[in-house]
């Protein structure tokens, strides 16, 4: 005679669950590929950069791509002491990561247990609240005052189970920027057990005297994680390339939490390239800041408001009309992002593109103020 065992996947028998804390993270959800705009669509939603890959960097890759069977080093070697020698640090002090966010990741993993609090400022960089949710951490957001960190009430809001801070300068969504002297002042007010990371994602749009160098500072304050990425003004956000600096205890723990083989070899070989040619590259920033800045001119003068900006987008405080403008603007080619209730943040694009938001900016009901 033979008994059946109910098959373990039947109606009614427990299903694995995930960890509790993913409930308070937004799902992604996998969306059908978008049909064709009509007519050239401009994305000026991502920060990124408008121009493509220069010939050298695209000739990089293809030759790269032709190696694309073998798995890369475990950390990309290469590029870590390439990065070493740019920037002066021993390379035990950096870390590499598939993007800066990768390095986020490797951030909460190394340093975040559960309960322990990390504090921002809101709002900032999207990833900040993932990050901490996702190491069952509880963010602690401080608002920011006119657009712009308040320092002094993130310093108050540090307290006994304050893990670690997160500080975006110059800040996205707002471009707005605290300047070093500032930052200095903040950073002697924040205990040594607490880790600051400084997302420097926008360093090379930063055009105030008082910018700081995240790096430089490094060299005196073990609690400090400078991030830096390849994706805005080195031009290869497809690639996938962060990196860190931080001292060697922390780098080296953060090390521990990458993925393995997380750089990929094409990603490698395309930054190890425009590191080749930053001179090139950085005279494209060039643009885009004196772009930035006509483009911000130009909508001032049609009595938009815009704040000022150290990085290659502008925020517009639009309020409640944020997303009645995106959805103009979107018709007519022009993908900006809007922050319900709050704001667009629109990255400088190309001198036509950013003419066709002027003229739309013209053709617009402004907000009300
Ligand atoms: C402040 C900030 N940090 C990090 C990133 C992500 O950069 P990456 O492409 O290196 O992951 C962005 C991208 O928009 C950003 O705005």
């Amino acid at each position: 005679m033979t008994t059946t065992t109910p098959h373990p996947t039947a109606p009614g028998t427990p299903a694995p669950t995930p960890r509790a804390v993913l409930a308070g993270i937004p799902a992604y959800v996998p969306k059908p590929p978008a049909p064709p705009a009509e007519g050239p669509a401009h994305r000026l939603f991502l920060n990124e950069n408008p121009y493509p890959p220069l010939p050298s960097v695209r000739e990089t890759i293809a030759r790269a791509a032709a190696e694309a069977h073998h798995y890369p080093t475990i950390h990309p070697e290469r590029l870590t002491h390439a990065l070493a020698r740019r920037l002066d640090v021993p390379p035990a002090h950096l870390v590499t990561g598939p993007g800066s966010v990768g390095i986020y990741q490797q951030i909460g993993q190394a340093v975040l247990e559960p309960g322990d609090e990390v504090v921002y400022a809101w709002p900032s960089f999207e990833a900040y609240p993932i990050v901490t949710r996702m190491a069952g951490a509880v963010p602690v957001e401080v608002p920011l005052a006119d657009g712009v960190h308040d320092l002094d009430a993130m310093a108050a809001a540090v307290g006994p189970r304050t893990r670690a801070v997160l500080l975006c300068e110059p800040n996205n969504p707002t471009g707005t920027a605290v300047g070093a002297a500032a930052l200095e002042r903040f950073l002697d007010r924040v205990p040594g057990d607490v880790l600051v990371v400084l997302d420097e994602a926008y360093f090379e749009f930063y055009r105030s005297p008082d910018a700081p160098d995240g790096v430089a500072l490094h060299h005196d304050r073990p609690n400090l994680v400078t991030l830096r990425t390849f994706s805005k003004a080195y031009g290869l956000a497809g690639m996938r390339v962060g990196y860190a600096v931080a001292q060697a205890p922390i780098a080296e723990a953060l090390r521990k939490c990458a993925v393995p083989c997380g750089v990929g070899r094409v990603a490698e070989e395309a930054a190890l390239t425009a590191l080749e040619v930053e001179a090139e590259l950085l005279e494209r920033v060039e643009r885009v800041v004196a772009e930035r800045e006509r483009t911000r001119a130009g909508l001032l003068g049609l009595g938009w408001e815009v704040l000022p900006s150290e990085t290659n987008f502008l925020w517009l405080p639009a309020g409640s009309d944020a997303e009645r403008v995106a959805g103009e603007w979107e018709r007519r080619g022009l993908l900006v992002r809007a922050f319900p209730g709050d704001g667009l943040r629109v990255t400088v694009g190309s001198p036509e593109a950013n003419d066709l938001l002027l003229t739309a900016a013209k053709e617009t009901v402004p907000p009300a103020r």
